[in-house]
């Protein structure tokens, strides 16, 4: 059996380190996008009701799925509406299901059970924590006509489904 020396172990056990962490980092930048879902169009809110900073709950694609509808207040790459700010996020974590919470000034989603933060400006891409993956995104819609925000699709897997196939909870 080979004898290996406690400087060899250690200088074996840092390029494992290191070679876990270049791996980690390959495997962020590998990901792919997320899978779309369409869904049935439904109205979520007119555009007077939502105020920046204040989420605005709702329903989506069906009664078991709560999500929160954002108006940051600044445009964003996937935000809708006139000013391009409005976007809409599952309010389940990905990681074992507990409700998220809105930080207006950070604009992320927060989540108290194991402490996973969401980027709301990056499509929700996971910042810190538990999960490991982003929070599924509401895809929208704004109607000019009505001023209604609308949701169309969800971008991700909802908390507890295997898949986004089916409406009723059942997915
Ligand atoms: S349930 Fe959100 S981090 Fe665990």
């Amino acid at each position: 059996m080979e004898q290996v020396s406690r400087r060899a172990f250690l200088l074996r056990s840092g390029g494992a380190l290191v070679s876990g962490a270049a791996l980690g980092v390959g495997g962020a930048a590998n990901a792919t996008a997320a899978e779309v879902t369409d869904y049935p169009r439904e109205s979520v809110a007119h555009l007077a009701s939502l105020a920046v900073g204040v989420p605005h709950p709702f329903t989506y694609p069906d009664a078991a799925s709560p999500c929160l509808l954002l108006r940051l207040g600044r445009p964003v790459a996937a935000g809708v509406g006139p000013q391009g700010d409005l976007l809409a996020f599952s309010a389940l974590c990905p990681h074992m299901g507990c409700a998220l919470s809105f930080d207006a000034q950070q604009a992320r989603l927060l989540c108290p059970c194991h402490f996973s933060s969401f980027d709301c400006e990056q499509e929700g891409a996971q910042i810190c924590g538990q999960a490991t993956q982003p929070v599924a995104r509401i895809q929208l819609a704004y109607d000019s006509a009505s001023e209604t925000v609308q949701a169309v699709g969800v971008a991700g897997t909802l908390y507890g489904r295997r898949g986004n196939l089916a409406v009723g909870g059942q997915a």
